[in-house]
């Protein structure tokens, strides 16, 4: 068994997948070309964003986002303490400084009053220019964006939605990627769209970002082309053969993926109902279940179930043991008297289950055995 079972679904995708890299290899058309450009439509379509930018990963997306933010030294970037650290690692590399936030009990997404309470300390201390925000729909699962977004808009921060994981999710009837001034995603191969290597995509609503986003992908490129360098930018693009790749991808999650994914949570949700805490979608929204996480009552019962998975030979994984606040590189942050309770409870508790569009029933009951038998 495999927890996200990438053949599976090469094997229902195969006759396009197949045919989209056939017809790369016969017009040699591997950097830009035809599948790019029709991707970054479909792709902006499918948010409901004017604009979508591929580049080479989400880390890059995020970079750059950051670059388009303006975060500079002296600068505060606003991160829940609960992520991947591709959300913050960019303000240190832009010499400013990551100020963590707890997530919430429930979603386990940025918390808005610990945030709110990060910025007021930033604030009051007077030492650091509060500049942006990333708000990371962790595990698939959407923000609270209204409270978000009214934070951003009081104390004029710059919002980047880190979609990383969440495409194909959704937050009152808009697409996770729609949130922001810029969002940003990834297609690493494990992600709810994944391509086959590395790849990431921007969003957003603007045209001045647009451009600058597209200029900074190309060595700073300006209007006379890629030798016309106006600023300082990095090489990040999308290979055409992703592209074409992600094309038949993008239509199956729309067409039935989402939909399959809600099926086997929902199994996962009944089947463990009482026994561990499960996961919490709020009203309105849609999670695009990137990963299936329980928490057990302690570390100890939760390292018990995954070494009784282990010996079962079920796939699992804790995404994350560490929270962002504890990492070596970042201990030396400030933290304005937050504790990060719940992002410290839910890394010591989290574990995670197989989790794909294709996972047969049998093979989920399998699952669900064990984790049961790992209780006793
Ligand atoms: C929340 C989050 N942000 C950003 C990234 C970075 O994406 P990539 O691996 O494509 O650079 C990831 C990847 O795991 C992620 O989980």
């Amino acid at each position: 068994m495999q927890f996200i079972d990438l053949q599976a679904q090469y094997q229902a995708l195969k006759t396009e997948i197949d045919a989209n890299i056939h017809t790369v290899l016969e017009t040699s058309q591997f950097i830009g070309g035809s599948f790019v450009k029709e991707l970054e439509q479909q792709l902006a379509a499918f948010c409901g964003r004017k604009h979508c930018i591929t580049c080479a990963n989400g880390t890059d997306a995020l970079q750059i986002a950051y670059m388009v933010a303006g975060v500079k030294e002296g600068d505060a970037v606003f991160c829940p303490d609960m992520t991947f650290i591709s959300s913050t690692e960019p303000a240190k590399m832009f010499g400013a400084v990551s100020v963590f936030c707890d997530i919430t009990k429930d979603t386990y997404t940025l918390s808005p009053e610990s945030l709110e309470k990060q910025i007021q300390a930033v604030l009051a201390e007077g030492k650091l220019t509060p500049k942006a925000v990333v708000a990371v729909d962790i595990l698939g699962n959407p923000c609270d964006y209204d409270a978000i977004d009214a934070i951003c808009e009081k104390y004029g921060l710059f919002l980047i939605e880190d979609a990383a994981q969440s495409f194909g999710a959704s937050y009152k009837g808009k697409r996770c990627g729609a949130f922001g001034r810029i969002a940003t995603t990834s297609f690493f191969p494990a992600k709810p769209l994944g391509c086959y290597g590395d790849g990431g995509a921007i969003f957003t609503d603007e045209d001045e970002v647009d451009d600058l986003c597209r200029s900074l992908c190309v060595h700073g490129k300006g209007p006379g082309g890629k030798y016309d360098n106006i600023r300082v930018g990095v090489n990040s693009r999308l290979d055409n053969l992703q592209a074409a790749v992600l094309l038949p991808k993008l239509k199956a999650l729309g067409a039935y993926e989402i939909d399959a994914r809600q099926e086997v949570a929902k199994r996962y949700n009944e089947a463990f109902a009482g026994k561990f805490v499960t996961p919490f979608v709020a009203e309105g929204c849609v999670s695009v279940w990137a990963q299936y996480a329980l928490l057990a009552d302690s570390t100890a019962q939760r390292d018990a179930v995954i070494s009784h998975l282990k010996e079962a030979g079920i796939p699992n994984m804790v995404y994350y043991p560490t929270p962002q606040h504890a990492l070596p590189v970042f201990r030396d942050e400030p933290c304005y008297g937050e504790t990060f309770p719940n992002a410290n409870d839910y890394c010591a508790r989290t574990f995670s289950l197989p989790m794909h569009p294709y996972l047969k029933e049998e093979e989920q009951q399998k699952v669900i055995d064990a984790v049961l038998e790992g209780l006793k």
